[in-house]
């Protein structure tokens, strides 16, 4: 057996066996296969899918490629949440600390940004000093001690992800309901949790756009996780425009803070709430959504979730200073204001659009050894709906560079349509699967 023979083969829409699938997804996470060859299998995959059959045989091989964490020593029930990926989704920045404070224990394995989405990765790592890299014992003891731990894949934890989601962020590879599935379910699995709630987002900053293929994707979501022996339930959530008013690292780190202090905005609050409610459900906490959101927001309340995420900040060797102290965080260099020019109201905010302006601010990667700007990224002042008179500010860019900053002006402007209607916006949580 070969990889040119293998990519050929899927190429022409073939079924590959498991042993065909572990030797591709092995040789790269051990480094014989390079990744060309591994991007050109993934396009392959792209375009012709895979059987549920190749699909489970992706997580396993993906979840085998490194080691799965016991968590049995730590009490209580294992609780954990992952998006497929949006524009503004800041919501683990939020949920986790946030749960954890509701008592639940939280092993994190997140991502950094995909595609023209963001990553929670990124996002902790615009605090300064913010180690994600942690081995698997000093997470372990952190979940026992402070009760959750936020980390990324690595040499010994889900390695083909590592490497594989690395790749697919810069090959236009991420729109895939098997790869979304292997990259999840694997990451997931290998967290040694009991629960799982999954935020699968659906609209133009989504990766998969309609909701038939959304459901398609979470029933997936759910069956793998099932099989694995975790609880799992699927959200299936708007993702029309981008969620709360900034993208980009270091402008969601200090949203996040408004949200964990309780000054909103309303959309984060609601879908984090939401989600925290289903976590507290199957982490056996609460009887009914009702309930559970009224326990979370109290938390919200009365400073816990706050102080938890300071915590998380300093156990993982964060400055807590930059989110205690307000303008401690250096600005970025340059910054501009676009305007309304017409009165009305925000008709739509393209979110697909703003995440690629973003990354063309500086605030993700086009190659894997990008560095990125995390001051980088835009806030948006008027969301959908909201009524306009010409002049209102609109959005600020921010970037340390000018050229990349003019470069993306036209973009971000023409993202923000003005009419005279005022829209419809979209239920935040459509399904529960
Ligand atoms: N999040 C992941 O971890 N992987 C994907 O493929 C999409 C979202």
């Amino acid at each position: 057996m070969t990889p040119y023979e293998l990519i050929s083969r899927k190429q022409n829409g073939d079924e590959l066996s498991a042993e065909e699938i572990e030797f591709l997804i092995s040789g790269f996470a051990e480094g014989t296969l390079p990744d060309y060859q591994m991007a050109a299998f993934l396009m392959a995959v792209y375009f012709k899918g895979m059987t549920d059959a190749e699909t489970n045989s992706l997580v396993k091989s993906m979840l085998e490629s490194g080691e799965t964490i016991d968590t049995s020593s730590i009490p209580g029930i294992k609780v954990d949440k992952h998006s497929t990926g949006g524009v503004g989704d800041k919501v683990s920045l939020v949920l986790a600390p946030l749960v954890a404070a509701a008592g639940l224990p939280i092993p994190m394995i997140s991502g950094r940004g995909l595609g023209h989405s963001g990553g929670t990765l990124d996002k902790l790592e615009s605090i300064p000093g913010f180690n994600v890299n942690l081995p698997v014992e000093q997470f372990l003891a952190q979940i026992a001690d402070i009760g959750l731990s936020i980390i990324s894949q690595s040499e010994a934890l889900v390695p083909a992800d590592r490497k594989m989601y690395a790749l697919r962020d810069v090959t236009a590879t991420v729109r895939s309901i098997p790869l979304m599935c292997g990259s999840i379910m694997s990451k997931k699995i290998a967290e040694g949790i009991n629960a799982l709630v999954l935020d699968v987002k659906t609209g133009r900053g989504a990766f998969i756009n309609d909701i038939d293929e959304c459901r398609l994707l979470a029933k997936s979501l759910v069956s793998i996780g099932e099989l694995a022996g975790i609880k799992t339930r699927a959200l299936i959530t708007d993702m029309s425009q981008p969620l709360g008013n900034t993208i980009g690292n270091w402008l969601e780190v200090e949203e996040s803070v408004r949200c964990l202090k309780n000054e909103g905005p309303d959309d984060l609050e609601e879908l984090t709430l939401q989600l925290g409610a289903h976590m507290l459900i199957l982490g056996e906490m609460s009887e009914n959504v009702e309930d559970a959101k009224k326990k979370l927001k109290s938390l919200l309340e009365d400073g816990s979730a706050f102080n938890k995420f300071v915590e998380l900040v300093e156990a993982q060797g964060g400055d807590s200073s930059v989110l205690l102290e307000k303008n401690k965080y250096p600005s970025a260099k340059f910054s501009e204001d676009i305007f309304a020019v017409s009165d009305g109201y925000v008709e739509s905010i393209d979110p697909y659009a703003l995440g690629i302006a973003c990354i063309g601010l500086g605030a993700g990667r086009t190659k894997i050894d990008d560095v990125i700007d995390h001051k980088a990224g835009v806030e948006l002042f008027k969301k959908m709906g909201a009524s306009v008179t010409r002049g209102d500010k609109l959005v600020s860019l921010y970037s340390d560079s000018k050229e990349k900053l003019d470069s993306q002006l036209n973009a971000i402007n023409s993202a923000i349509v003005i009419g005279n209607e005022k829209p419809q916006i979209p239920e935040l949580v459509m399904e529960v699967i």
